[in-house]
C-alpha cells in the first residue's frame, strides 16, 4: 500500500516541518487539498502555500481539487510539477480534455469519485488515466468517519482496471487508519489517503507504518 498523508491536517503555523516530517517518516506521496468554497464548503490553499509545500517536500506531490473550475486550477498548479493532479468528476463536462491538458504538462491524470458516484461512470476514461480516487467521506474537512460503501465500489472499479488499464491506480481518501487499511487492500486499493489519524499520531513514522500493509 502506498501512503499519501493529507496535510489538511498538519499545523500550518508550521508547516514546512510537518512536510518534511511526513517525508521523513516515509510517506510515498503528500496529498494537498484544494478548496474553492464554492465546490465544497470550505476553502484551503492556492499556488504560494503549495509552493512552500513543493519546496519543503522531498516526496512529489498529489493534488486533490476540490473546486468549480478544474482548468484554471489546473493551469494554476502544473508549474509547481506535481506527481499527479486529482479533479472531481461530478464538476467537469469534458473530462478527455482535461486529462489530456494535465498529461501535456507530463503530470499524472486522476479523476475523483464523491461517495455516491458510480464506479461505472469512469468506463470510458479509465484508459486514459493514471489514477482514480475514490472518496470515503463527502469532501470538504478532515477528520470524518469513513463510509464503507467504497470497499465495495473499489472491488467494482479494480475488476474494470484490471481488465481496461492494469497500470491505472486506486487510491482511496477520507476518514483512512489502521482499522480500516486491511480491507481497503483487499478490496483492490493501491494509495491511501490519511490526515487526521498521521497527524494526530504521536509517532508520524508509526502512522504511516501501520497503513503499509
Ligand atoms: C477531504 C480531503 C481529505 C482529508 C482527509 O475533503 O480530501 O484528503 O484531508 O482527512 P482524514 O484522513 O482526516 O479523513
Ligand atoms: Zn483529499
Amino acid at each position: 500500500m502506498l501512503v499519501a498523508p493529507s496535510v489538511l491536517s498538519a499545523d500550518f503555523g508550521k508547516l514546512a516541518g510537518e512536510v518534511q516530517a511526513i517525508c521523513d517518516a516515509g510517506c510515498d506521496l503528500v496529498h494537498v487539498d484544494v478548496m474553492d468554497g464554492h465546490f465544497v464548503p470550505n476553502l484551503t490553499i492556492g499556488p504560494v502555500v503549495v509552493e512552500s509545500i513543493a519546496k519543503a517536500s522531498t516526496k512529489p506531490l498529489d493534488i486533490h481539487l476540490m473546486v468549480q473550475n478544474n482548468t484554471f486550477f489546473v493551469e494554476l498548479f502544473a508549474p509547481l510539477k506535481p506527481a499527479y493532479i486529482s479533479f472531481h468528476l461530478e464538476e467537469e463536462k469534458h473530462p478527455h480534455r482535461l486529462i489530456q491538458k494535465i498529461k501535456s504538462y507530463g503530470i499524472k491524470a486522476s479523476v475523483v469519485l464523491n461517495p455516491n458516484t458510480l464506479p461505472e461512470e469512469v468506463e470510458f476514461l479509465i484508459e486514459d488515466l493514471d489514477m482514480v480516487l475514490l472518496m470515503s467521506v463527502n469532501p470538504g474537512f478532515g477528520g470524518q468517519s469513513f463510509i464503507p460503501s467504497v470497499l465495495k465500489k473499489a472491488r467494482r472499479l479494480k475488476k474494470m482496471r484490471d481488465v481496461l488499464n492494469p497500470n491505472c491506480l486506486i487510491e482511496v481518501d477520507g476518514g483512512v487508519n489502521e482499522k480500516n487499511v486491511l480491507e481497503l487492500k483487499e478490496a483492490g486499493v493501491d494509495v491511501v489517503v490519511a490526515g487526521s489519524y498521521v497527524f494526530k499520531h504521536d509517532s508520524y513514522k508509526k502512522a504511516v507504518d501501520s497503513l503499509r500493509v
